[in-house]
């Protein structure tokens, strides 16, 4: 790759004989040249700026000066094949990220102009993008200003020469890093000495097994891509996340949705929720029946035990505890659980101690997402500060599914029940689990 950059603060650009990009120019993979835009001026003062038009503070830089350099610079290569991106650094540009950085280094040739002052003539960018051959893109390095493109350039060069081949020794390492091809940010990494001031290595890296790093290096860039840039979660596809980073985003309060990660709250319902969770239940309740139970069974079922009217009812009543997790930013319902207090296991003696899980549905759209884990954690919460000790269920005994969930959330098979449908009498399983006192 051929890369010119343009400046008024040759020296400026000097780290660049250092390092990788250095060695990169020594051994021929990087042909880089630095000009001094002094050198095309032609007044004795060697100016390369003027006052705004328009009025205004600052500077702004000339484009009879900056035309000369480009055309000069831009003329000495005879190939218009399209592959020379002209860069111009500039807070008001595209954010340069990563991705910009791939984009760039298929290109033959980069061109970056440094600006100062407050920048250079707008037509010299207008200018440019009408040449053939030739791609301006107008880059910001980030949310600041700084008081010109030479950092930018630095930075750009830098990121751009380490994606070439035979640049940076081994190209794995560019794939776990933070902002490469996984989404996320890079896990921790930890070197000799195996303690350091009282501060030990995290033992699964010595241990040998190489699976387990892999997993847990997996967790650590999830937790720290949730905690500092949930923005990069936001953009990860639901195809890109195992079971395991589900569990592990559940438990950082996410979940994962058709559209990939989204930040999910659980909390206790409120009366005002009761038409959201009717329509919730009219979803979720059918999923859960088995196909044996004919439709119109299901849909009386609906209409008489999970309408509006049975949910506000529910709401209200002081020996219920219903929750529901919902969409953090729309607030749209997910899923819900019930809890109903003092409600005896069927054959069992009523009792103050025991509640009943009569309740636990998510939406087909974010199951396996984490969430189910959530709202059963809440409701066990829940029974316990109520005084529960002990946790009973209902699921049909085909539902298959269910009952491995509820043996993951530490519940076991009592027993067996047969449970009212609109009329019709289903087979469900008893299962239970003890509660701990808060
Ligand atoms: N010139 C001044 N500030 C800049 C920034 N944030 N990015 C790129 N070029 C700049």
């Amino acid at each position: 790759m051929r890369i010119d950059v343009l400046t008024i603060f040759p020296d400026y650009l000097a780290p660049l004989e250092l390092s990788l990009v250095g060695k990169a120019r020594q051994s021929g993979l990087l042909d880089l040249a630095v000009h001094d835009l002094r050198a095309w001026t032609t007044d004795r003062h060697r100016t390369v700026d003027d006052t705004p038009f328009g009025g205004g503070a600052g500077m702004v830089m000339r484009p009879d000066v900056w035309g000369t350099a480009l055309d000069a610079v831009l003329g000495a290569d005879p190939a218009d094949d399209g592959g020379t991106v002209l860069l111009v650094p500039s807070p008001a540009g595209e954010v340069f990220t990563q991705r910009t950085a791939e984009e760039l280094a298929g290109a033959r040739r980069l061109v970056l102009a440094c600006g100062r002052y407050e920048g250079i003539d707008a037509r010299v960018a207008e200018h440019y993008a009408t040449r053939p051959g030739v791609t301006v893109r107008e880059v910001s390095i980030g949310d600041y200003v700084l008081n010109g493109g030479e950092v930018a350039a630095l930075v750009v060069v830098e990121a751009v020469a380490r994606l070439l081949p035979g640049v940076v020794g081994n190209p794995e390492s560019l794939v776990e890093e933070s902002h490469g091809a996984a989404g996320l940010l890079e896990y921790p990494v930890y070197t000799k000495p195996p303690a350091w001031r009282d501060l030990p290595v995290p033992e699964v890296l010595t241990s040998g097994h190489h699976a387990k790093v892999t997993r847990w290096r997996r967790d650590r860039a999830l937790e720290r891509t949730a905690a500092r840039r949930p923005d990069l979660l936001e953009r990860l596809t639901p195809e890109a996340l195992d079971r395991e980073d589900r569990r592990v985003l559940a438990g950082l309060g996410w979940y994962v949705g058709p559209g990939g990660p989204r930040r999910a709250q659980v909390r206790r319902a409120v009366p005002d929720d009761a038409v959201a969770l009717a329509a919730l239940a009219a979803v979720t309740f059918p999923l859960a029946c088995p196909p044996s139970l004919g439709s119109e069974a299901i849909a009386a079922h609906v209409a008489t035990q999970l309408d509006v009217g049975s949910f506000t009812r529910f709401l209200t009543d002081p020996g219920r505890v219903v929750h529901v997790a919902a969409d953090e930013d729309t607030g749209a319902l997910l899923g819900y659980t019930m809890v109903v207090l003092g409600s005896p296991a069927p054959g069992h003696e009523d009792g103050e101690d025991v509640a009943e899980l009569s309740k636990c549905y998510v939406h087909p759209d974010v199951h396996g997402g984490g969430l189910a884990g959530r709202l059963v954690a809440a409701a066990t919460t829940a029974a316990a500060q109520h005084g529960a000790r002990q946790l009973w269920l209902g699921t049909n005994a085909g539902n298959r599914r269910a009952r491995r969930f509820y043996e993951r959330c530490g519940f076991a098979v009592v027993g067996r029940r047969t449970y009212d449908v609109g009329g019709v009498a289903n087979d469900d399983v008893v299962m239970s689990t003890p509660v701990l006192a808060p």
